[in-house]
């Protein structure tokens, strides 16, 4: 083992995997999914071979935001079930070698919480602070809201409150009040929340929109965007400056990290959507933020091969010294990848998810290769499309139930109706269709993920870009005297490949179906290969 090796981190080294929890089991047949469904399906994720569990917020909540609203940070939404199935799920994970990581979502609070009940209920509160209050600016006809900042569900970020006569911020639904983390007991009072986990011994925390929770004081305009398309979301009109990514964040940053750092082995992600310039300067002071700035460009860049190797080189050269790298495909507010590439490419994505430096996270429901569902207007659940109807922002599509196999309702539920439809091939695409046989996606990644783990290259070796022509992208992976190659075919033609592979012997096929050494080396069309010494 290198000393590279013998230091890595459990969160450098492993995958992450986020579940959805009301999607991906069910088990009191109310069609929503519950933490003792994801406890009974922790023999799936040891099999799939994945290091840790990242699930959305399981927390009492109203349920406007599906539990991005929380009126109580410390309990479990008896929808979900009970703190003593949280701790049963903690304890079976961790007995498989699972981590579990929570969602912490410090931006908002629900508009039930007992703080926001108790700073709304008068000026004079001692609560009244903890959130963002201002009087409106006079208008013509009444009142008008302090700036003209946006919500990110449509709609003005102000909401005014006849009973104590001001506006309040809400950078989301108006039911998510944002908190004031200017405010002192603000911060002591979330830091509370997070050692109260802590202690249950969750391994980590994903941190809701991080780059948010500071604004501007003054609470100036925010810039028009010039580029706004009436297509695009209605908080697009503005350019987001001083609502967001403001220098004080990183102070809040490493006081969160500095509570998890008096616990050993804890991860701190946080969610920014931001450039890559900004983005990595969340990994913080001498790294004290983020451990792992979720790096969503794969989302947002084109399926090329010359788009995807400039990225993986920005990324790689923007990185801090020290600062560890980590890539998303997915997750509940983005297009899946099947959709998006199609599903031939979705092999070629998962190939380079699970092979590129850094610390990949899965979403739930891509290793079956599950597809984006369309949801009729009836079933629409988001409060986003509700808000926004047409524009296709709306998540549901997303967001649908967890394939198991070819029962009636996937073996998601055993009541009637799930909370959302389920995808029209479910017969055919769940688990147990999948998991037998050798050539489907499922395998694939249950191949990948199993190759990542027993060769250290792959999962903290150093990165090398060898080229990328129109349609492949060739890299390379080292470590001490490991040294594999990666090559992936973003085509629908077949490719040659650099001399440099020439000889090498195919360790891992997207098509699962050859390990033959590369004397012709050419590329299938949409295929990716692992590549690695002849063996003898
Ligand atoms: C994050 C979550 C999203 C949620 C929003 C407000 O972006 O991922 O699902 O709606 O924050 O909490
Ligand atoms: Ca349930």
């Amino acid at each position: 083992m290198t000393d590279l090796a013998r230091r890595a981190a459990w969160w450098q080294r492993g995958i992450v995997y986020q579940v959805y929890p009301r999607s991906f089991q069910d088990t009191n047949g109310d069609g929503v999914g519950d933490l003792e469904g994801i406890r009974r399906r922790l023999d799936y994720l040891a099999w799939l071979g994945v290091d840790a569990v990242w699930i959305s917020p399981v927390f009492p909540s109203p349920m406007a935001d599906f539990g991005y609203d929380v009126a109580d940070y410390c309990g479990i939404d008896p929808l979900f079930g009970t703190l003593a199935d949280f701790d049963a799920l903690l304890k079976d994970a961790h007995a498989r070698g699972l981590k579990v990581i929570l969602d912490f979502v410090p931006n908002h609070t629900s508009d039930r919480h007992p703080w926001f009940i108790d700073s709304r209920s008068a000026r004079t509160s001692a609560r009244r602070d903890w959130y963002i209050w201002r009087d409106g600016r006079d208008g013509k006809s009444g009142p008008l809201p302090p700036n003209n900042w946006l919500s990110h569900f449509g709609g003005p970020a102000w909401t005014f409150d006849e009973a104590s006569g001001q506006y309040y911020l809400h950078s989301f639904l108006r039911a998510q009040p944002d908190l004031n983390w200017r405010n002192p007991h603000v911060r002591a009072a979330m830091h509370d929340v997070l050692r109260f986990w802590l202690e249950r011994g969750v391994d980590g925390f994903r941190v809701d929109v991080i780059w948010l929770l500071i604004k501007d004081e003054a609470l100036r305009d925010n810039p028009p965007n010039p580029a706004w398309q009436p297509s695009q979301p209605e908080i697009a009109r503005n350019l987001q400056v001083h609502n967001a990514d403001r220098p004080e964040v990183h102070e809040v940053i490493a006081e969160m990290r500095a509570v998890l750092d008096r616990y050993a082995e804890r991860v701190l992600i946080g969610e920014i959507y931001l450039p890559l310039a900004r983005l990595v300067t969340y990994y913080g002071e001498n790294l004290g933020g983020a451990h792992l700035p979720f790096n969503f460009q794969l989302l947002e860049t084109a399926w090329r091969a010359p788009a995807i190797a400039r990225l993986v080189q920005d990324y790689e050269q923007a990185l801090p010294p020290g600062g560890w790298p980590n890539w998303v495909l997915g997750n509940h507010d983005r297009p899946r990848i099947a959709a998006r590439v199609g599903a031939e490419q979705a092999r070629v994505a998962a190939m380079l998810l699970l092979t590129l430096r850094g610390t990949p996270t899965m979403y739930y429901g891509d290793e079956i290769g599950l597809a984006q569902v369309a949801i009729p207007p009836e079933a629409v659940q988001d409060p986003w499309e509700k808000n926004e109807p047409g524009l296709g922002l709306g998540r549901d599509p997303v967001r649908t139930p967890m394939q198991w196999d070819a029962g009636a309702q996937a073996g998601f539920t055993d009541g009637a109706r799930p909370w959302l439809p389920l995808a029209a091939h479910h017969r055919d695409c769940n688990v147990a269709a999948l998991q037998d046989d050798p050539r489907t996606i499922l395998s694939l990644y249950r191949a990948l993920i199993d190759l990542r783990r027993r060769r250290s290259a792959l999962s903290i070796g150093d990165f090398r870009l060898v080229g990328a022509t129109e349609s492949v992208l060739v890299y390379e992976r080292a470590l001490g005297d490991e040294r594999l190659a990666v090559a992936l075919n973003f085509g629908a033609e077949p490719q040659p490949l650099p001399d440099a592979v020439a000889g090498l012997q195919v360790l891992l096929s997207t098509r699962l179906d050859r390990a033959e050494a590369l004397d012709k080396p050419l590329l299938r069309p949409h295929e990716g290969l692992v590549l690695g010494p002849r063996l003898a």
